[in-house]
C-alpha cells in the first residue's frame, strides 16, 4: 500500500503507540501522526520513534489524514468521536481498538449520523504487563487476533485498507459481526475478569478469610492473577458490554446454583461431570483451539518435519492405540449401561474429538490418563442435548459414526469439523439415513456442518453401499439400534468390522452372513472392558520403514491385525517384504500379533483390487514402498483415497514428483516407477498420513525432506516423532 498519506493515531497508550510504530517502521504512510493530551507521551512517541511528529489539536492532525486510528480509553470514545464529527475528515477512513464493539458503534451513530461507510471497528486481542507510550512494540500485534466487526454499510475498500494495515503487523485478522464479537469476549475475556475480581473482593473484605492469603497457595494465585489488572480500564468494559456481560453472568449463575446444589447434595456425579468436562475443555481443546485460531488461520501453523536422509531401524516399539476401536470404545461405552474400562486409547485428537462430543452430550468420561479411560454410559436413551454444536476437529469417523447415532436421539444436534472436514462428502451417509426417516441438512453438495434433528422415527432397512466404507456400514448400523425392526447393509467388498465385533463385546446382538451384517433394535448394550490394541495404521508407517532402510530390524508390539485392517502386510509381502507375525492372540474380541519386520529388496506389483478397502488409509505409505521398490507399482480401483483427509492421490502424486519420483496419478489410482530419489519441499495438506509417509521416504532419499503443515499428525498419532527418533529415523521438527 506504498503512497498512503497521513496515518493519525489518536491514543498513544500501549496499543495506539505500538500500531503506530509498527506501521511507521514499515513505512507504508507518508508520515505518521500522533495525538495525546499528555505532553509526556507526545515527547516520548516522538523521541522513542514512535511517530515522525505529534499534534495537540484533533482538527490539524487529521485533515487530509488517509487513516485515523481511535485508540482512546473506551471511555473517552464517545467524546472523542462526537469531536471528530465536528471536523472535515475527508475520505479518511477512522477505524478503533476498543474491546467492546456495540457501545462504540452505537456512539459513532450518534455522532456522525446513521451511516458509517467509511468506519471499521476494530478489536485487537493483545496487550502486555507493561503500558503506555514508553512500552510501544511494533511486534506486539504479531500472531495475535485482530478482530474487525464492519457493519452492513461499511465500504469495501475501507475495510481492506484497514484489514490490511493490520496483517502488515503480523496479525490474523477476522471478520465478526459486532454482537457476536461482544458475545465471544464477554464470554471470553470480560466475564472471567469479573469472577476474579469479585472473588478476591470477595475473600479479602471477610477478615476471617485473610487467613486464605497467608496461605494463598496456587489455586488462589492462579485463579485470581487477572484480578490485578487495570481497574479503570475494566471498569470502563463492563460499562461499556453491559449486555451480552448479563447474558454471560446469567448463564454462569445458573451453573453455579447447579454446582452449589451438587454439592449441598452430595451428587458426585454431576461434580465429577463438570470437572471432567472442564479440564478436557481447558486442557485439549484449550491447544487446538489456540492452535487452530492463532496459528492455522495466519497460514503459519506450518509445522514443518525435516526428515534427514538415511538411517536404520530397530529395537522394538509399540505404536499408539487404534483410531477406529477408540472411537467406537467411547460411542458404545456412552450407550451402554454399567461403567466401562477402555485401556489403550488412542489419545489423538480424532478420538478425543468423539470423547468430547459424548462428555458434551452428558456422559461422564475419566481420563484419558496413560490410556485409561473409564466411561460410566449413560444407556441408549440417556445422552442429553449437547449445549452447543459438536465439534469434531479433523474426524470423519466422528462425523460419519455419529450422525447415525444422533438421528435416532430426541434432540437437535449440529455436526462440524476443520477446513479438511468440511470439505468431505457426507452425502453418503445422510442420503441412506433420511431413506430410513432421518431429517439432516448439510451444506451445499452434501458437506458439513450437518444439522441432524431430533425426535424422528426411524425405521429398519436393507442398504446396498455403493462404496465399500466401514465409515457408511457403521453409520448405518449405529442408527438400526434406534429404528423400528431391522436394519441391514451390505457392503461391496469386505471393510473393517470393529463395530459389529465390539457391539457383540457389549452383548448386542448383530448377524454377520456373507456381506451383510443386520441388526435389530431393542436390545440392549452392557458396560464392559476393552483393550485396544496398538493401529495397524500407525504401525504401517514403521513396517515400510524397516523394509526400504537397509539393514533395519523392528519388532513392533500388540499390533491389531483383524484381517479387515491387513492389506498392508498382505501388499508388501506381494512386494517381496520380510515380515513375520509372531505370539498371535485374541484381546477382548480382536486379534493382535508382535510383528518383525526386516529390511528386505521390494519390487513393483500391481496391486490385487480386492486388498484396496483392506489398506485403505495406509496408501500413502504404501506409495513409499513403491518408490523405492524395483520396478512398476499400479494401483487401480481406489477412487475413495481422493475424498480422504485430503486428495492422497493427488497429494503424494505431487510430493514424490517434487523428490524426483516418477509418479502418475490416474481417476482411481496411481502408477510409480520406483528407483533412486532426492530431498525437496513436500506438501502434507494438512494430512497426518502424507505427512508421516514422506518422513519415512526420508530414509531412502539423497537429501534432506521438508514436509510442510504437519501439525495434524496429533490427530492419529501423537508422539510420532518420538517413536520415529527412537527406532532410528532422523526425522524431527524443524527449529527444535
Ligand atoms: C474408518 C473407516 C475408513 C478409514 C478411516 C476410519 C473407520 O473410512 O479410512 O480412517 O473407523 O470406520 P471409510 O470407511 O470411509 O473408507
Amino acid at each position: 500500500m506504498p503512497g498512503l498519506g497521513r496515518l493519525v493515531v489518536i491514543g498513544l497508550g500501549l496499543i495506539g503507540g505500538s500500531f503506530a510504530k509498527g506501521l511507521r517502521a514499515k513505512g507504508l504512510f507518508r508520515e505518521v501522526v500522533g495525538v495525546d493530551l499528555d505532553p509526556q507521551s507526545r515527547r516520548l512517541a516522538v523521541e522513542n520513534g514512535v511517530v515522525d511528529r505529534c499534534e495537540r489539536d484533533l482538527a490539524v492532525a487529521c485533515q487530509g489524514a488517509a487513516v485515523i486510528q481511535l485508540a482512546v480509553p473506551i471511555i473517552a470514545m464517545e467524546r472523542l468521536l462526537a469531536d471528530l464529527a465536528r471536523l472535515d475528515l475527508g475520505q479518511a477512513v477512522l477505524t478503533d481498538v476498543g474491546s467492546a464493539k456495540g457501545n462504540v458503534v452505537a456512539a459513532a451513530r450518534q455522532a456522525f449520523g446513521a451511516d458509517l461507510p467509511r468506519f471499521v471497528p476494530g478489536h485487537p486481542i493483545a496487550g502486555s504487563e507493561r503500558s503506555g507510550v514508553e512500552a510501544a512494540n511494533g511486534e506486539l500485534f504479531r500472531r495475535h487476533k485482530v478482530i474487525l466487526t464492519p457493519l452492513a454499510e461499511t465500504d469495501a475498500e475501507a475495510l481492506s485498507r484497514v484489514d490490511r494495515l493490520w496483517r502488515e503487523l503480523g496479525a490474523d485478522v477476522e471478520h465478526m459481526d459486532v454482537t457476536h464479537h461482544d458475545q465471544v469476549l464477554a464470554a471470553t475475556s470480560h466475564l472471567p475478569h469479573l469472577l476474579a475480581f469479585g472473588l478476591v473482593d470477595s475473600l479479602a473484605k471477610r477478615s476471617e478469610n485473610l487467613e486464605i492469603f497467608r496461605y494463598a497457595a496456587g489455586g488462589f494465585r492462579d485463579f485470581t492473577r487477572i484480578a490485578g489488572s487495570d481497574p479503570v480500564m475494566w471498569h470502563d468494559i463492563f460499562l461499556a458490554n453491559r449486555e451480552a456481560v448479563l447474558q454471560n453472568l446469567d448463564a454462569f449463575r445458573d451453573d453455579l446454583d447447579a454446582l452449589r446444589a451438587a454439592v449441598d447434595a452430595g451428587d458426585g456425579h454431576h461434580l465429577l461431570g463438570v470437572f471432567t468436562r472442564a479440564r478436557v475443555a481447558r486442557e485439549h481443546f484449550g491447544k487446538i483451539l489456540a492452535r487452530r485460531a492463532y496459528v492455522d488461520a495466519m497460514h503459519t501453523n506450518d509445522l514443518i518435519y525435516l526428515a534427514q536422509p538415511g538411517g536404520r531401524l530397530s529395537g522394538r516399539l509399540r505404536v499408539p492405540g487404534d483410531k477406529s476401536i477408540s472411537h467406537r470404545s467411547i460411542m458404545l461405552g456412552s450407550l451402554a449401561e454399567g461403567t466401562t474400562e477402555v485401556e489403550g486409547f488412542l489419545e489423538g485428537e480424532d478420538a478425543l474429538a468423539t470423547l468430547q462430543a459424548f462428555r458434551d452430550m452428558g456422559v461422564v468420561i475419566e481420563g484419558p490418563h496413560h490410556g485409561r479411560v473409564t466411561i460410566h454410559g449413560v444407556g441408549l436413551k440417556g445422552l442429553k442435548a449437547p449445549p452447543g454444536p459438536l465439534y469434531l476437529g479433523n474426524s470423519g469417523t466422528s462425523m460419519r459414526l455419529l450422525s447415525g447415532l444422533l438421528a435416532g436421539q430426541p434432540f437437535d444436534t449440529v455436526l462440524t469439523g476443520d477446513a479438511s472436514l468440511s470439505q468431505r462428502p457426507m452425502n453418503r451417509v445422510a442420503k441412506p439415513l433420511r431413506e430410513m426417516g432421518a431429517v439432516i441438512e448439510t451444506a451445499a453438495e452434501g458437506r458439513p456442518p450437518l444439522t441432524i434433528r431430533g425426535g424422528q422415527r426411524l425405521t429398519g432397512m436393507h442398504y446396498e453401499m455403493p462404496m465399500a466404507s466401514a465409515q457408511v456400514k457403521s453409520c448405518l448400523l449405529l442408527a438400526g439400534l434406534y429404528a423400528a425392526g431391522e436394519t441391514s447393509v451390505a457392503e461391496p467388498a469386505p471393510t473393517r468390522d470393529h463395530t459389529e465385533r465390539m457391539l457383540q463385546g457389549f452383548g448386542y446382538p448383530v448377524a454377520v452372513d456373507g456381506n451383510i451384517a443386520c441388526i435389530e433394535s431393542g436390545h440392549r448394550l452392557v458396560a464392559t472392558q476393552i483393550e485396544v490394541p496398538a493401529d495397524i495404521s500407525s504401525a504401517a508407517f514403521f513396517m515400510v520403514a524397516a523394509s526400504i532402510a537397509d539393514g533395519s530390524e523392528l519388532l513392533l508390539e500388540h499390533v491389531g491385525i483383524n484381517p479387515t485392517r491387513t492389506g498392508i502386510i498382505d501388499i508388501l509381502k506381494l512386494m517381496g517384504a520380510d515380515i513375520a507375525l509372531e505370539n498371535q492372540r485374541e484381546v477382548g474380541g480382536e486379534p493382535v500379533a508382535d510383528i518383525r519386520v526386516r529390511a528386505a529388496r521390494l519390487k513393483g506389483i500391481d496391486i490385487p483390487e480386492d486388498l484396496v478397502p483392506l489398506a485403505i488409509d495406509e496408501f500413502p505409505v504404501l506409495f513409499i514402498a513403491a518408490a523405492c521398490a524395483e520396478g512398476r507399482t499400479v494401483l487401480r480401483g481406489a477412487e475413495e483415497l481422493r475424498v480422504k483427509e485430503s486428495d492422497r492421490i493427488q497429494v503424494m502424486a505431487d510430493g514424490l514428483a517434487a523428490l524426483g519420483v516418477k509418479a502418475e496419478p490416474t481417476p482411481d489410482g496411481i502408477v510409480i516407477e520406483g528407483g533412486a530419489y532426492g530431498g525437496g519441499e513436500v506438501y502434507s495438506h494438512g494430512d497426518h498420513r502424507i505427512a508421516m509417509s514422506f518422513s519415512v521416504a526420508a530414509l531412502r532419499a539423497g537429501a534432506p525432506i521438508r514436509i510442510h503443515d504437519c501439525a495434524n499428525v496429533a490427530t492419529s498419532f501423537p508422539g510420532f516423532l518420538d517413536l520415529a527418533a527412537r527406532a532410528g529415523m532422523g526425522v524431527r521438527e524443524e527449529g527444535k
